[in-house]
């Protein structure tokens, strides 16, 4: 379980300070889908990656499984990280010269595994993902649906108890946008948390629990029902 507790964000300082996050506290359980859904600059990337422990809060407290992560050292908070959070993005970060094989394999050198213990690995979860076949391929070749399924595959590679997505379907069409939220579905079906971060109502509907966030207010909700206006 994931749990924030009044935590604030703020950028700078003085006149130009920006109030990212105000007082947010809200609770990822785990193995669930959890969506964080509000409009562009409503501080959604500020929250997963306070969430992920990629940047800490200006105040507030963040606990995960028990341990509060602005009491850990640098080291580690990395190695935190390396082995409990797997981040998928919009426009993907793969290395286009790579093979998918070495691209999804990457996040194990830096688990100092041997690179055939690496390779296999990589070669079973993007077998896992019906990626079987592009393995050879340069994650450049690749079309955009193709890529951001690679770098689910790079996310899960080592086993992370959660997945952070941040606005993965942006640079998809609508078709390919879904096939990448049903594998996020299935993803927290086996049990992992998965926090999706969208603009896209449409795409938060596959989250079990919605937050809402508008101008760096959380609010947190249920599903959202199939035929709902709200
Ligand atoms: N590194 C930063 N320095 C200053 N302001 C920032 C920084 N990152 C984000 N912001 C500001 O914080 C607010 C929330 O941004 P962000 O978390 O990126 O929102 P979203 O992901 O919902 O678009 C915005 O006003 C944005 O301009
Ligand atoms: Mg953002």
């Amino acid at each position: 379980m994931i749990e924030l507790k009044h935590v604030d964000k703020i950028y700078g300082k003085g006149e130009g300070a920006v109030h990212a996050l105000k007082d947010v506290s809200l609770t990822i359980r785990d193995g669930t889908f959890t969506a964080i859904l509000g409009k562009s600059g409503s501080g959604k990337s500020t929250l997963m990656n306070i969430i992920g422990g990629l940047d800490s809060p200006t105040s507030g407290e963040v606990w995960s499984a028990g341990k509060l992560l602005g009491k850990l050292s640098k080291n580690e908070l990395a190695a935190y990280r390396n082995k409990t959070t797997g981040f998928v993005f919009q426009s993907f970060y793969l290395e286009p010269t790579f093979t998918v094989l070495d691209n999804v394999a990457m996040p194990l050198i830096i688990a100092g595994m041997k690179r055939k213990e690496r390779e296999e690995k990589a070669a079973d979860i993007l077998e896992k993902l019906g990626l079987g076949d592009k393995i050879k391929k340069r994650a450049g070749e690749l079309s955009g649906g193709q890529k951001q399924r690679v770098s689910i595959a790079r996310a899960l590679v080592h086993g992370p108890s959660l997945i952070l997505a941040d606005e993965p379907t942006g640079n998809l069409d609508s078709k390919n946008g879904r096939e990448v939220m049903e594998l996020l579905t299935a993803v927290a079906e086996e049990g992992r948390s998965v926090v999706l971060v969208t603009h896209n109502r449409e795409d938060a509907k596959c989250a079990e629990d919605v937050i809402l966030l508008a101008d760096g207010v959380a609010t947190t909700r249920g599903r959202i029902l199939e035929d709902e206006v709200f």
